[in-house]
C-alpha cells in the first residue's frame, strides 16, 4: 500500500474515489463546502433528499458530480460536529478504507486528512490517516491453502492536506504513519500464527530476520545453555516442561550515541497450556496469543528503525512454551531466579512472571533509563478493564504519566492501578522468599508486585494486555497493541511528535 500527500483544488483532483467527509444533520466539512460549491451544490441536493444524513459509519458513493474530476465520491459520516475528536477521526477513517478495500477504486484521494478533529495536530491527523487505513486494510491469510482473491484491492491513498501547507513535519507523519503500521501488522502477524509455527525459535528467528533489515539494529539470541550460565532459573523452570528449546532475544537500536536506552522487555509465551496447573479446554488456543507482549517488542523496534528515531532502545524477549511434562514444574517447586531470590511456585499458571523476572534482572546491565515490560499476564486483567485499556502498573510517577500520555495521544489507552506495598504480602511463602501467585485479590496487581521486586534498579513500568493483545470470537485477531502506545512514547521523547 502507497500514501502520499495531495493539495490543490479538489474539484481539479483526478482519481477513481475522492473520500468526503459529512458531519451528522448533513453539516458540510470543509473539503464538502469547497466541492458543493464548484458543482453548483449538487452535494447539498443530494443531502436534501435525504438518503444520507453524516451519521458516524454510514456512507454513500456519489457519481458523476458535476464539475469534478473524480470518477466518484465517497461520503463519510463523521457523526456530531462538535464531538469530532481523534477518535471518530480514526473511525471515519478506518471505514472510509474499508469501503474502499471492497469497492471498485483500487486507488483514491481522501480529505478526510484535511479535517481537524478537536484537539488534533496536522501531524498527528495525517500519521492516524495512515495507521487507521492500514489498521483497516490488515489481514491475516497465511495459513490458509487458497487466499481469497480481492478482486479489486486498495493500492494507493493520496492524503489531501487541505489547508495546511506541505512540511517537514507532514511528509514526517506520513513516514511515521507507515513505520507504525508496518510495526502494528508484525505484532499482528506474530500473535495471529498458531504456536506450532511460531515457536520461541521462530519469534527469534524473525526478530534476526528484522536485525538483518537495519544497520543500527543489531540481534542476538541466548539459548539455553547460556541462560544456565546466567543463573535464569525462574525461566528455565517454566521451559523445562516443553520440547521447544526456550530462547531469550535481544534487540539493540542504536540511534543516539551514548544516551541510556529505554528498554522494552515483552513475554514471549508461545503457547501457554497452564503446565501442570492445566488449564480448561475451553478457548485455550486463544493461549497462542501468550506471546502478544514479545511481539509488540519486535514490532516497535522494527517501527524504530523504520523511522530511525535518535534513541537508543533494546528490546528483550523471553521465550518458551508452557505446557505439562514429566519434566515440568510442580505446584510447591521452588526455583531460584537470577536474582538470587527463590520462588515457590504454588500454580505452574503463573509462568509469566517467572520469564519475565529474569529478563529484567538481566536488563539491569545496559542502565537503562527506564524499563517498560509488556506482557499478557493476567485474566484479572480482563476482568478489571475489558479490552479497551492495557492495565498499567508502575514504580515511577513520572513514566506512568508519560505511558498514559502515549496511550491518550496514539488512542491505544491504557490505565493505571495502584502499586501500594499494602499488596506485597499477598506473594507472602512459608518455603520460599515469595510464592508466584497472590491469592483470590487484585490478582493483576499482585502479579505487577511479584515483577517490582526484580525492577528496584531502574525506573520500570509495568503493562498488562491481556485484554487488549486480541480479541475474542467472532473477532479473533490480533489488535497489535501496545504497539501505538509505546511507539507514540518514543517519537515524544524524540520530541518529533508535532
Ligand atoms: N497468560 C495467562 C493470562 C491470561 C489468561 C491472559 C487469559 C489472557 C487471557 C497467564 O499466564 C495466566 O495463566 N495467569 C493466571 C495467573 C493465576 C494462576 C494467578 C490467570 O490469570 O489465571
Ligand atoms: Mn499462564
Ligand atoms: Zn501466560
Amino acid at each position: 500500500m502507497e500514501y502520499l500527500l495531495k493539495s490543490g483544488r479538489l474539484a481539479a483532483v483526478r482519481t477513481s474515489c475522492l473520500v468526503v467527509g459529512i458531519y451528522a444533520k448533513r453539516q458540510l466539512t470543509e473539503p464538502a463546502t469547497e466541492l458543493n460549491e464548484h458543482c453548483e451544490g449538487a452535494l447539498d441536493r443530494l443531502l436534501e433528499r435525504g438518503d444520507f444524513d453524516g451519521t458516524a459509519e454510514r456512507y454513500q458513493f456519489v457519481y458523476d458530480l458535476p464539475g469534478c474530476s473524480s470518477e466518484r465520491v465517497l461520503l463519510i459520516g463523521l457523526g456530531p460536529r462538535d464531538e469530532f475528536d481523534l477518535r471518530a477521526f480514526r473511525k471515519a477513517v478506518a471505514k472510509s478504507a474499508a469501503v474502499l478495500n471492497e469497492s471498485f477504486p483500487t486507488e483514491a484521494v481522501t480529505c478526510l486528512s484535511a479535517l481537524e478533529p478537536s484537539g488534533a495536530t496536522g501531524y498527528q491527523v495525517l500519521r492516524e490517516t495512515v495507521l487507521a487505513s492500514a489498521g483497516a486494510l490488515y489481514r491475516f491469510q497465511q495459513c490458509k491453502s487458497k487466499t481469497e482473491p480481492q478482486q479489486r484491492p486498495l493500492k494507493r491513498l493520496g492524503l489531501h492536506i487541505g489547508k495546511r501547507r506541505k512540511s517537514v513535519a507532514l511528509q514526517r507523519a506520513l513516514d511515521h504513519g507507515q513505520a507504525i503500521a508496518q510495526g502494528v501488522s508484525i505484532a499482528k502477524d506474530l500473535g495471529n500464527l498458531p504456536g506450532n509455527i511460531c515457536t520461541p525459535s521462530y519469534l527469534a528467528a524473525q526478530a534476526r530476520a528484522l536485525g538483518r533489515r537495519s544497520r543500527k539494529l543489531n540481534v542476538r539470541v541466548l539459548g539455553e545453555k547460556q541462560m544456565q550460565e546466567l543463573g535464569m532459573g525462574a525461566l528455565l523452570s517454566v521451559s523445562r516442561g516443553s520440547r521447544q528449546p526456550p530462547k531469550l532475544i535481544i534487540m539493540e537500536y542504536k540511534g543516539a550515541g551514548a544516551a541510556k536506552p529505554v528498554v522494552l522487555v515483552g513475554k514471549g509465551l508461545t503457547f501457554d497450556a497452564g503446565g501442570i496447573s492445566i488449564k480448561p479446554a475451553a478457548g485455550m488456543d486463544e493461549m497462542k496469543y501468550d506471546m502478544c507482549g514479545g511481539a509488540s517488542v519486535l514490532g516497535t523496534l522494527a517501527a524504530c528503525s523504520a523511522m530511525e528515531l535518535p534513541i537508543n532502545l533494546i528490546g528483550v524477549v523471553p521465550s518458551s512454551e508452557n505446557l505439562p511434562d514429566g519434566n515440568a514444574n510442580k505446584p510447591g517447586d521452588i526455583v531460584t531466579s537470577m536474582s538470587g531470590q527463590t520462588i515457590e511456585v504454588l500454580n505452574t499458571d503463573a509462568e509469566g512472571r517467572l520469564i519475565l523476572c529474569d529478563a529484567l534482572t538481566y536488563v539491569e546491565r545496559f542502565s537503562p533509563a527506564a524499563v517498560i515490560d509488556i506482557a499478557t499476564l493476567t485474566g484479572a486483567c480482563i476482568i478489571a478493564l475489558g479490552s479497551h485499556a492495557s492495565g498499567l502498573m508502575s514504580n515511577d510517577d513520572d513514566l506512568a504519566e508519560e505511558v498514559l500520555a502515549a496511550g491518550s495521544a496514539s488512542g491505544d489507552r491504557a490505565w493505571r492501578l495502584p502499586l501500594w506495598d499494602d499488596y506485597q504480602n499477598q506473594l507472602d511463602s512459608n518455603f520460599a522468599d515469595m510464592a508466584n501467585i497472590g491469592g483470590k485479590g487484585a490478582g493483576t496487581i499482585t502479579a505487577a508486585c511479584f515483577l517490582s521486586r526484580f525492577a528496584k534498579q531502574f525506573k520500570w513500568a509495568h503493562l498488562d494486555i491481556a485484554g487488549s493483545a486480541w480479541n475474542s470470537a467472532p473477532d479473533k485477531w490480533s489488535t497489535g497493541r501496545p504497539v501505538p502506545l509505546l511507539s507514540q512514547l518514543l517519537i515524544k521523547r524524540c520530541g518529533l511528535d508535532s
